[in-house]
């Protein structure tokens, strides 16, 4: 358990740097263009500093030669700090005082700064460490260069020599602040802990090598603190500034008129559910989906980097379609966003279009249609067929080509494929030798592959004119995948006897534009519009499929299913609370989680850690007694990306 805590004195106890506020009140005293290019060197020095790369012993001899310091340029800058003590830091001292810690203050600053704000906070003299200002008369000259704190190791000297007086005892030791020289003295092992103080600076390198984040005071009480600690009734009340958090309800924005259904389940579950027809734009989104925790979409709402890092509160994205190309999921992965999917919902409509298509086709019905439409009667029985006994190639036996040769053989086809995949063939169908063996040997050929480099363009002149003659050739997949001006050189010259083309190399963006196709006016030709799986079943099943695992992800965390991060389904167990913990996927962070557990005695009832890419994904079950604790613990971890509590 900690028990000695250091504290950084500036940009950390206070909101500024102490040295800075002197000379930029000794600055004052000369014209304000040269003032400001001074301000400017002041706070580059500082910077550099502190990120460790120039001694701080030179950093004061530069400081000190920006300008002629008075001792009232120190008292001045010296009254205005505390005044604007934030009470924040008052109450979190004092209330990791009254749980028994020793506090220590550590500060390259002047002892004439530092000295009055230690004593306001209630920290004794003898545990505050400054540098000593040498001055003639009123005129400040430097500091006291034979003082540790001179020196850019200073910190680590003085936490060095406490440990060897032996007043860091009782526990371990933890270091707060934002540089260089405060992570050091964990470094050197004096410390165990460092939390990184995000407050007035960014330093990104320092940050990295923290084992906590913080940017508020008061979340340093749990980081600090055992449950019981926290829990002492005779220790001083804590004021919390933030309110406790309450288990949220979760609010969900349908768009783009998914299907009803999802709506319900979210309501039947006890979300704040607001579903509209419409996409949003970018701006809309960043706007008016702020709150939201989970997003549902189809294919028109762009959801782009810029747009994810406007919805801090979000827990997960819903695409109830099959494609995800709207969603940056390189952002949403790294924001700790899953992403949920259905790819598969629409698999029976595509296959009972193309059943019906090798019917239509080879009964040639589209032409005796149009034609009796136009008041022909075209009832010959010439190039007309039955399916029954003849022979469908199947291109990519997957979801939808596996369907397809169920119905086909049900309809009394016999059934080959070809696949590049090892497939288990269903029924009586039977695997063909290879790709140019389904060709040769089919009536009908139908292709169901995704789209591939390999893929595009896999039917061309060559692979046409290897089909028998008379065959008839659908393709419901993408739109790549067959050359369609040398399909209608074979539909023309009566090579093959028909098509069914569902999908294009170029499709209306929106149903008013227009739609252009080699194909176009060809006999015996169906030309659908990319219509394979839009049935009303299929949507009521991509909006049931995306809408359950949504609901899993919301109630337990589950994350089957999900297209961008690991995949994790850790049933509940009774009495506890979990808490899920997206973080940078770096070596040893479950090692520092389970230490940060076990220095504070929290026993964990269950935990599972998957890593996929960048990102790593952990639940861990603890006794819901604890939990909040546990989750205001996590929260600073600093590798964190996103953490959610369910209670
Ligand atoms: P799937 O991934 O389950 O099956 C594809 C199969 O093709 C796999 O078995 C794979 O091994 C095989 N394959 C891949 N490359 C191949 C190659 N070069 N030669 C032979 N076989 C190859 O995909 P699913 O769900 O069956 O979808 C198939 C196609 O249908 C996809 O392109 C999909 O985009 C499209 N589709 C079209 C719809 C429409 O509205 N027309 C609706 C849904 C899907």
């Amino acid at each position: 358990m900690i028990r000695n805590i250091i504290f950084d004195f500036d940009s950390t106890i206070i909101n500024a740097e102490g040295i800075e506020l002197v000379i930029q009140n000794a600055l004052q005293k000369i014209e304000e263009k040269e003032r400001d290019d001074k301000l400017k060197q002041l706070r580059e020095i500082t910077n550099t500093v502190t990120n460790g790369e120039m001694p701080l012993s030179e950093a004061f001899h530069k400081r000190f030669a920006l300008a002629e310091i008075t001792l009232a340029d120190v008292k001045a800058a010296a009254e205005k700090i505390l005044e604007t003590i934030n009470p924040t830091v008052k109450e979190t001292i004092s209330a990791l005082q009254s749980r028994g810690k020793s506090l220590f203050v550590f500060s390259t600053s002047f002892e004439q700064i530092v000295k009055p704000v230690a004593k306001e906070l209630g920290i004794s003299e003898e545990n505050t460490f400054a540098n000593r200002i040498r001055a003639q008369g009123n005129q400040v000259l430097g500091v006291n260069e034979k003082r540790p704190l001179f020196m850019s190791m200073g910190k680590v000297y003085i936490a060095e020599w406490l440990k060897n007086e032996g007043r860091l005892e009782g526990g371990d030791t933890a270091v707060v602040g934002d540089g260089f020289s405060d992570l050091a003295i964990r470094k050197n092992n004096i410390a165990q802990t460092f939390v990184y103080f995000s407050g007035a600076n960014s330093r990104p390198n320092i940050k990295k090598q923290a084992d906590f984040v913080v940017d508020r005071f008061d979340q340093l009480l749990p980081l600090f603190c055992s449950t019981e600690e926290l829990s002492n009734e005779s220790a001083e009340a804590f004021v919390i500034s933030s309110p406790p958090e309450k288990e949220k309800i979760p609010q969900i924005i349908l768009l783009e008129n998914i299907h009803q259904s999802a709506k319900n389940r979210f309501i039947q579950s006890a979300c704040n559910t607001e579903h509209y027809k419409v996409s949003w734009s970018e701006k809309e989104l960043c706007t008016l989906a702020e709150n939201a925790n989970i997003i549902g979409l189809r294919s028109k709402t762009k959801l782009t980097a810029g747009v994810i890092s406007c919805l801090p509160n979000l827990w997960a994205i819903g695409a109830f379609c099959i494609g995800t190309n709207q969603i940056d999921l390189t952002a949403a992965t790294n924001s700790g966003l899953p992403v949920f999917n259905a790819p598969y919902s629409n698999t029976r409509s595509v296959a009972e279009l193309v059943a019906g298509e090798v019917i239509m086709l080879m009964r040639r019905v589209i032409e005796k249609s149009s034609a009796a439409h136009q008041g022909k009667w075209l009832k010959g029985a010439s190039g007309c067929t039955e399916i029954r006994g003849k022979t469908a190639g199947i291109i990519g036996y997957g979801h939808i080509g596996s369907q397809v040769s169920i119905l086909l053989e049900n309809l009394g086809m016999s059934v080959i494929f070809h696949d590049i995949a090892d497939k288990l063939p269903l029924g009586n169908v039977r695997r063909a030798k290879d790709l140019h063996d389904v060709l040769t040997r089919s009536d009908v050929v139908t292709l169901h592959v995704p789209d591939t480099p390999e893929t595009r363009g896999m039917i061309g002149k060559k692979e046409i004119s290897m089909m028998k003659t008379g065959a008839f050739l659908i393709n419901a997949s993408r739109g790549q995948v067959i050359d369609l001006e040398s399909l209608r050189d074979a539909l023309i010259k009566k090579c093959i006897s028909g098509a069914a083309v569902d999908v294009f190399p170029e499709e209306p963006a929106e149903p008013k534009a227009p739609f252009h196709s080699p194909l176009q006016n060809v006999p015996n030709v169906i030309l659908t519009p990319h219509i394979g799986g839009s049935t009303q079943e299929a949507q009521e099943n991509i909006s049931r499929y995306v809408s359950e695992k949504l609901l899993r992800f919301i109630n337990t965390g589950a994350t089957i299913g999900a297209v961008n991060l690991p995949e994790i389904d850790l049933p509940r167990v009774p009495g506890t609370h979990r808490i899920l913990h997206f973080h940078k996927n770096v070596p040893g962070v479950l090692a520092k989680i389970n230490s940060v557990f076990a220095r504070r005695d929290i026993n964990v009832e269950g935990q599972i850690l998957q890593a996929r890419g960048t990102v790593g994904y952990l639940v861990v079950d603890v006794d819901s007694q604890i939990s909040a604790h546990v989750f205001d613990i996590m929260k600073h971890i600093a590798e964190t990306i996103k953490v959610r509590r369910i209670i």
